[in-house]
């Protein structure tokens, strides 16, 4: 593992969204979730580790209602820049029984990921609904049918980085989303 600083103009191709953009568009989206689920409770806010950890603690800072905090660990990466398309869960489903589900994740690009966690929620508990927030999706076909009823920015099909998203487990802690320099393309 490198010991250099992350350095904007070597690792960094391009700024896609700063930090004033995130954060202007997170108070837009939580009105909208804190509209939609007034009313709605027992309500679980699960994130999908370590890709929403960012987003999701900057986002229910803005949302000010009962709600409790749930995560979940998967991997459907491990460490290239496509999707393996074989989601693994690290560990058993928290028990979110007759509770309305929040799925908060960095991003959507096959919907594999998402795909398999929402369809274990609903098949093997009985949840009294689940939504899927996510920061980014990318404007692609998916492989398969999954929808967010929350997108915080659409995206062009690129490797993004920064806000949670890692590129070998690097740079989550960028605070703002960008585009990785195109020297790590295989
Ligand atoms: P899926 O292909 O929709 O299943 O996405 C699986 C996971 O791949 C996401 O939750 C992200 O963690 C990761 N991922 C997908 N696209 C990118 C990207 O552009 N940058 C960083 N991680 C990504
Ligand atoms: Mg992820």
């Amino acid at each position: 593992m490198e010991t250099r600083d992350v350095d904007p103009n070597r690792d960094v191709g391009s700024i896609l969204h700063d930090e004033a953009a995130i954060q202007s568009r997170l108070d837009v989206l939580a009105r909208e979730i804190t509209e939609d689920y007034r009313g709605r409770s027992p309500f679980t806010v699960l994130t999908i580790l370590h890709g929403g950890m960012i987003f999701m603690a900057d986002l229910l800072r803005r949302v000010p209602l009962p709600l409790q905090m749930e995560s979940l660990q998967v991997s459907s990466y491990h460490g290239e820049k496509e999707s393996s398309g074989q989601v693994t869960f690290h560990q058993n489903l928290p028990d979110l029984r007759d509770q309305h589900i929040l799925i908060v994740d960095d991003i959507l690009d096959t919907g594999r990921t998402l795909h398999a966690i929402r369809s274990r929620f609903e098949e093997e508990l009985q949840p009294a609904s689940v939504r899927i927030c996510v920061l980014l999706q990318k404007r692609k076909p998916r492989a398969v049918e999954v929808t967010a009823e929350y997108v915080g920015f659409e995206i062009d099909d690129e490797f993004v980085i920064g806000y949670g998203l890692d590129f070998q487990g690097r740079y989550r802690n960028l605070p703002y989303i960008g585009v990785l320099h195109a020297d790590h393309t295989p």
